[in-house]
């Protein structure tokens, strides 16, 4: 198994600090009601954001037990340093691809929250259904992303185009380099936002949230993502993660004050669905 040892100079904290995206990743705990439960996986958790805001959401802190699992180890590490010492509830950093969470985590859970990155996972009905299976009984899973086709609001194109075609010209212009398309990675073909419901209908879940929320997304928004690492992976496969990061943040400020933009809008799918 090749477990990740993500760089934490490319990592996913300074993006996941920013105010929109905490708003983006309330709105799914609150709509799945994440908090009452007793026993919760934070799948995905990286640098420990959401289990952070599980935590804030605890009606009882006494007797919960929550599992964080991730494949990055320096993510795993910023999650504890964050959080720091809970006398009150048990927080268990679980070092585990997803894919791998039936052995990872032996417990039966209430609640499986899966944040930003169900659209890394190759086979996503294998997953789906481990996650099922992990659920006692009514119990939920919840998970959001904005990486499916249709996430991308018409209105939101122009900006994109302009934005990967600039930062594709300084990254010649300045760096003597191109992308090489072959490089980029499988898993990252998208479903569509009906693709994710019958996913977990087909699984035998019951939806209970289904829904499309148009976000506002701020220049640091762009300029943070800019930095990390699966996204400069994504956009400009095969480059350094240095240079991508500068050509991408470059083509970011140009074009942004060109186009006289204040925010370019995203859609995040949140689903919530039970266990029968
Ligand atoms: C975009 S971040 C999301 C972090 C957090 N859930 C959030 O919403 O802010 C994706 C996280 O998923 C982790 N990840 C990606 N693929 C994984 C896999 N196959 N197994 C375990 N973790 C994985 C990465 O290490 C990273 O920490």
């Amino acid at each position: 198994m090749n477990l990740v040892t993500a760089s934490e100079e490319y990592n996913f904290t300074s993006f996941s600090n920013l105010p929109f995206y905490t708003k983006v990743n309330e709105r799914l705990l609150d709509l799945a009601e994440v908090g009452k439960q007793r026993k919760i996986v934070d799948l995905g958790c990286g640098t420990g954001g959401i289990t952070k805001l599980i935590l804030e959401r605890l009606q009882s802190a006494k007797d919960t037990v929550i599992y964080a699992v991730d494949h990055s180890t320096t993510a795993l590490k910023a999650a504890a340093e964050e959080i720091g010492d809970r006398k009150d509830v048990a927080v268990n950093y679980v070092h585990s691809e997803v894919q791998n969470l039936t052995g990872a985590v032996k417990d039966k859970v209430d609640a499986v929250v899966y944040c930003n990155s169900i659209h890394y996972v190759p086979n996503k009905t294998e997953l789906v259904d481990q996650i099922k299976d992990k659920l006692l009984p009514g119990g939920i899973f919840a998970f959001n992303t904005s990486f499916y086709e249709g996430s991308h609001p018409d209105d939101s194109l122009l900006f994109f185009r302009k934005w990967m075609m600039r930062s594709l010209r300084i990254l010649k212009r300045d760096y003597g380099m191109t992308a090489d398309k072959s490089a980029k990675v499988e898993s990252r073909v998208q479903l569509k936002a009906d693709d994710y419901i019958a996913l977990v209908e087909n699984a035998g879940f019951k939806v209970l949230v289904n829904d499309l929320n148009r976000v506002e997304v701020p220049h640091e928004g762009w300029h943070h993502i800019s930095g990390f690492s699966d996204w400069i992976e994504g956009v400009m496969p095969g480059v350094p993660l240095d240079v991508g990061r500068e050509a991408l943040q470059k083509g970011l400020a140009q074009i942004w004050d060109e186009m006289n933009l204040k925010t370019i809008p995203r859609v995040w799918l949140s689903v919530s669905a039970a266990k029968a």
